[in-house]
């Protein structure tokens, strides 16, 4: 993803500078060439050696050790800066153009883009000082990776956190690779998550999907530009989707759904574990126990990615998800066939960290013109850059 680049990374005064060694190897591990450049501050919360292991090279502290223009030849030598995490001072630093530490004097000399991923508490935040120094730096050009929202290291819960490695590794892959707004002007629809299968008003059947993988897949569509519609079972994944979800509860629900939108969508994508069957009777009153046994009587749901595949739409793209225990292969082949997809992303519960409620996923893509593309074990963010990396490309030529 960057293989050849090469990344300064600025590291300051923050619980979160851990994140930064995490992001070091990321960036190596997708063949960037990283040189790490730290304020003091940071160095009470990682050690330089750290850094200097993860990234094979010395890291840049002190504006008087080796060479004193060291600033100014690492500046011209960068394809991009990231300030990872940045803190409220030296976003301010950066935003007046003072450079009294490495970091900042690297900054002032680069010649290449900049992105800043803040990092404080959440009161700091919000501070009117805070946002009009980040404001200045936007209008400066540099590119912000937001903070999140949640628990943060003064016990607060709030905006501040640093964004996730794998999002600043991806904002940084956009940004490099120049994929931003390849899915602008199309539509995409997603399922996601599990449904319920009420038996009564206290009871249902369900299984254990809790949506990543599908909410990974409407961020990502979400960051390449496309206008997106997320289907929802009921599911609450770490992922924000960068939309808001039209949630629905049982099979049915999700086959309405689903079905009234899809007409005029260019990419389909049934991520969700939908229910095969279905209680034949649901009670609008809790069933109170009996002496003996209970049999439940299950009835067929309708399939909603078959009922998608017969109303498919030309130059549609219809991707569905098998997932298999057995004759994976062949099983997931026929289930492309057989739906009259485009293609189907196959994954095997047989696999150590793929399948339900894991953070990594390792799938297989087949598609249509007999392709297979076999993909090795990665975080579900990562999962579905790849995935749609093969859809645009097949949009292209559709
Ligand atoms: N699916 C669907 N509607 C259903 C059941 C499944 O749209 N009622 C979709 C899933 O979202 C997934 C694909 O079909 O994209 C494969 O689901 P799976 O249950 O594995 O396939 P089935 O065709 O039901 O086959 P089997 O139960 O034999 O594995």
């Amino acid at each position: 993803m960057l293989s050849g680049k090469k990344i300064i990374l600025g590291v300051t005064g923050s619980i979160a500078a851990y994140k930064a060694a995490l992001l070091v190897r990321l960036f190596v591990k997708h063949g960037a060439e990283v040189r790490v450049v730290m304020t003091d501050a940071a160095t009470h919360f990682v050690g330089e050696l750290t850094f200097s292991n993860l990234s094979q090279q010395p890291v840049f502290r002190g504006l008087w050790d080796g060479e004193w223009t060291e600033h100014v030849h690492l500046g011209a030598w960068a394809d991009l800066m990231v300030v990872a995490p940045a803190s409220a001072n030296t976003i301010a630093k950066m935003s007046q153009g003072i450079c009294d530490n490495a970091l900042t004097a690297v900054y002032l000399a680069a010649k290449c883009p900049v992105m800043v991923a803040p990092a404080m508490d959440a009161d700091m935040s919000i501070h009117p000082a805070y946002l009009r120094n980040l404001r200045l730096l936007q209008e400066d050009g540099v590119k912000i990776v937001d903070s999140g929202i949640g628990f943060l290291a003064s016990g607060l819960h709030g905006k501040g956190r640093l964004a996730e490695p794998e999002e600043i590794l991806a904002a940084v892959a956009d940004f490099l690779g120049g994929t931003e707004g390849q899915l602008s002007g199309r539509k995409v629809l997603i399922s996601a998550g599990p449904t319920r299968e009420r038996i009564d008003p206290v009871r249902f059947l369900t299984n254990p999907s809790t949506g990543t993988m599908g909410y990974a897949i409407a961020a990502e569509a979400v960051r390449l530009g496309a206008e997106v519609t997320l289907i929802s079972g009921p599911c609450n994944p770490s992922v924000d989707p960068g939309v808001a979800p039209v949630y629905v509860e049982s099979a049915a629900e999700m086959f309405e759904a689903m079905v009234e939108r899809a007409g005029d969508q260019d990419v389909v994508i049934m991520s969700a574990a939908v229910a095969d069957y279905t209680p034949k009777r649901s009670y609008d009153h809790k069933v109170k126990k009996q002496p003996g046994d209970l049999q439940l009587t299950m009835t067929r749901t309708r399939d909603i990615l078959h009922q998608l595949g017969q109303q498919k739409p030309t130059g549609q793209l219809l991707v569905g998800f098998a997932l298999e225990t057995q004759d994976a292969l062949a099983n997931a082949r026929g289930k492309l066939e057989r739906k009259n997809l485009d293609f189907i992303v196959l994954n095997t519960l047989a696999d150590a960290g793929a399948g339900f409620g894991t953070k990594t996923n390792k799938v297989t893509l087949l598609s249509r013109d007999g392709n297979e593309v076999a993909f090795p074990l990665k975080d579900k963010t990562e999962v579905a850059r790849d995935l749609w990396e093969h859809l645009t490309q097949s949009l292209k030529t559709t």
